[in-house]
Order: structure tokens, then C-alpha cells, then sequence
């Protein structure tokens, strides 16, 4: 998985298909970050026209989400649709909106897919690099905030909520140098760390990766059941920040629709019951390949995690170095192996 005539073969080759259509989602509450435009629109759009009874849209700007809700209101009459503020940007904006979750009587399908693709140097509000705040820290947060509602749901309705946080099969392609940083976050912040073009936003869906798979690891999947899904190269507002006429060819040659992308996520949140913890590409899991080893992979992950919880919970920080120990036996057997 993960090699370049790989992605061609299946972007020329895979076509992603619609939830059957004998799928009712009657009596469920779903919630899409990013659902305002692209891939999240369009899951967005597929999910309604299932008949879920309550849709949240969580965007960055309520006026864009106004205008996606008189389009599902108009297809999918019967579905509550209600526009949320988010901004993935701030941390006020993320905690209050993880509070407002918190009153609902019940939520059952959260998609977590606002994302952009920065592909030169910004430091977003926060002090961060953009890709990694957006992507990855914004994500990760709330994918916390949210998890608690998504468990009590299941306790009432007995069965497991769903949780899928965006991917992209960019994750195989970044060669992840700060990943023996004695803090991986702040190395990731650094202007000359950057790379190439695409590499910090691959970057971004690599810890996506890492996240979700430790906190699956973390959650009885009787629960909660958390999994990743590449949408696949879709024609978006993503690339906004890379189109050249010659880059927008090839998108236009390669890319599957942003309803496509949208099937894949939707698919992978609805379906795969046997996904948690799981990276899906063309609808179905895959093994995550990775030129680490699957032990290496494990020992950066925990210590990944251990700065990550030094940043969302700093009076505890001397309690998760610990883990350091994993990161400094991965940079020693890299550089002697
Ligand atoms: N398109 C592809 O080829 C592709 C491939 C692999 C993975 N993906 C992933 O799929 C997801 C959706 O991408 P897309 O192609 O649909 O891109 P898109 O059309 O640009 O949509 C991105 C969405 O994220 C929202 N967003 C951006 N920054 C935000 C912030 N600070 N707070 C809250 N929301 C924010 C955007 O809101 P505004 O419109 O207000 O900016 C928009 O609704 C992303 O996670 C992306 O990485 C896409």
C-alpha cells in the first residue's frame, strides 16, 4: 500500500460507491465537522437523504452552513438540520462547541473531516503551524470533547456510536524527520522544518493516524467504534492553495468527484463494524504500511501521545514524559540499523 502507481491504479480503477439505499438511519443524530462545502457537504448530503433524524453541520462560518442547509432542508425535508460554529483555529471556540455537544440527549454519528492543505509556512492563532493545528491538534481535541456523549448514546441505545476522523493516503508519504525531536510538536512548529510543498500537511494525516489509533486503543469498542478512511485524490477546495493550470489538469484527469470522496466517508463511518481502530482506503480496511516497523510504530506513538497530552493537560506534563524512553530507543535503532 502507499506507492505512487498504486494511488494511480486504484484513483483510475476504484470506483466508490453510495450506502445501499435500504439503509435508514430514522432516530439517529449525526455530526459533521467541515460540512459546509467538498467532501463534508456531500457525506453530509448522504446521510440526510438516509433519513437521519438530526444533522449538525459544524463550520467555521454559520453563513456558509446556513446555505448548505437550505439545500439538504430542501432534498431531505423530514431531517433537522442545525448549523454549529466551530473553528478548529481556537481552542474557546472548540471547548465551548464540545459543551454545547455535551447537552444532547443523544449523538450517534460524529465525522470529524474539516481539514485544510497549507503548502507553505503559516503559524495559525494558536502558535502553531497551520497543517498540524487544523488537521491534527484541532482534531484530536475534539475527538476528546466529543467522546463522552458519544458513550453515554451507546449506554441508551446499546449499541456502539461511530466515530471517523479523516485521513488521507498522503500518510504514507512524508518522511516524518521530527519524529526523534525531543518534542515532537515544537519541532513541527519550526519554519525550517517545513519540507517540501506537500510534506507537513502528510504529515498532519499521519498523526490522524497515530491519534486514532491510540484512542481506539483506549475505548471499548462495544462503545465507541473509531476509524480512519482515506477519501481518496478528490476534486475540492482543498488544493486551493496549489492550482497551477497544470496541477488542475491532472486533478481533473485523476480525481474522483467530492460525492465520491463523500461515499468513502460515509461508508466508513455507517458501515465496517469490524473497522475500529482501522485505516480504510476504497472502502474496505487496510493495513497501514509504514517504512517503520509495526514496533517502531507502536513506541513513536506512545510517545507521540505523551506530548500531546503534555499540551492539553500542561500540570500533568512531568507525569507523560516518561515515555521518552520509546522515542530515544527509536533514534538510537535508527541510526545504528
Ligand atoms: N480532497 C482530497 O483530495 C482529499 C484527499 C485526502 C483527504 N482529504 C481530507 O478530507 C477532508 C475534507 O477535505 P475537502 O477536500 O472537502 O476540503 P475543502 O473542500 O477545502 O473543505 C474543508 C472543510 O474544512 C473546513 N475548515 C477548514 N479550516 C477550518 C477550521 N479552522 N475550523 C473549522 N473548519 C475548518 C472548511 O471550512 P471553510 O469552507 O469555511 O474554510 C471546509 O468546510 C480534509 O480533512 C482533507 O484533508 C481530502
Amino acid at each position: 500500500m502507499g506507492g505512487f502507481l498504486g494511488f494511480l491504479y486504484r484513483q483510475l480503477t476504484f470506483k466508490p460507491k453510495p450506502l445501499p439505499p435500504t439503509i435508514s438511519l430514522a432516530g439517529n443524530t449525526g455530526l459533521i465537522t467541515g460540512a459546509n462545502i467538498g467532501l463534508g457537504f456531500e457525506a453530509a448530503r448522504e446521510l440526510a437523504s438516509h433519513k437521519l433524524s438530526r444533522l449538525i453541520l459544524a463550520v467555521k462560518d454559520t453563513s456558509k452552513g446556513e446555505t448548505a442547509k437550505t439545500t439538504f432542508s430542501k432534498e431531505s425535508p423530514d431531517c433537522d438540520v442545525q448549523v454549529w460554529q466551530l473553528d478548529y483555529d481556537s481552542y474557546e471556540s472548540m471547548v465551548a462547541f464540545g459543551a454545547k455537544v455535551a447537552t444532547l440527549d443523544r449523538l450517534d454519528y460524529v465525522l470529524l473531516n474539516a481539514g485544510l492543505k497549507q503548502v507553505t509556512y503559516t503559524a495559525s492563532h494558536t502558535g502553531h503551524e497551520t497543517n498540524v493545528q487544523i488537521n491534527h491538534i484541532g482534531t484530536s481535541l475534539l475527538s476528546l470533547l466529543i467522546l463522552p456523549t458519544l458513550q453515554k448514546t451507546a449506554k441508551q441505545t446499546g449499541k456502539p456510536s461511530r466515530m471517523t476522523i479523516v485521513s488521507s493516503e498522503g500518510h504514507f508519504w512524508t518522511p516524518f524527520k521530527e519524529r526523534n525531536a525531543p518534542n515532537i510538536l515544537a519541532r513541527l512548529d519550526e519554519r525550517e522544518t517545513f519540507g517540501r510543498v506537500m510534506q507537513r500537511y502528510y504529515t498532519s494525516k499521519l498523526l490522524n493516524v497515530f491519534w486514532t489509533r491510540e484512542l481506539a486503543s483506549r475505548v471499548d469498542r462495544s462503545e465507541v467504534i473509531i476509524n480512519t478512511p482515506n477519501p481518496g485524490w478528490c476534486y475540492s477546495g482543498l488544493h486551493r492553495y496549489q492550482m497551477t493550470s497544470l496541477y488542475n489538469l491532472v486533478l481533473k484527469m485523476l480525481s474522483w468527484t467530492s460525492a465520491q470522496g463523500g461515499h468513502c466517508l460515509v461508508d466508513a463511518l455507517v458501515l465496517h463494524e469490524e473497522s475500529h481502530g482501522q485505516y480504510l482506503s476504497e472502502q474496505k480496511e487496510t493495513s497501514y504500511a509504514m517504512s517503520l516497523r509495526y514496533t517502531d510504530c507502536l513506541l513513536l506513538t506512545m510517545s507521540y501521545i505523551a506530548d500531546l497530552r503534555t499540551l492539553f493537560f500542561p500540570r500533568k506534563a512531568k507525569r507523560f514524559r516518561r515515555n521518552s524512553g520509546a522515542r530515544r530507543w527509536i533514534c538510537w535503532k535508527r541510526r545504528y540499523f
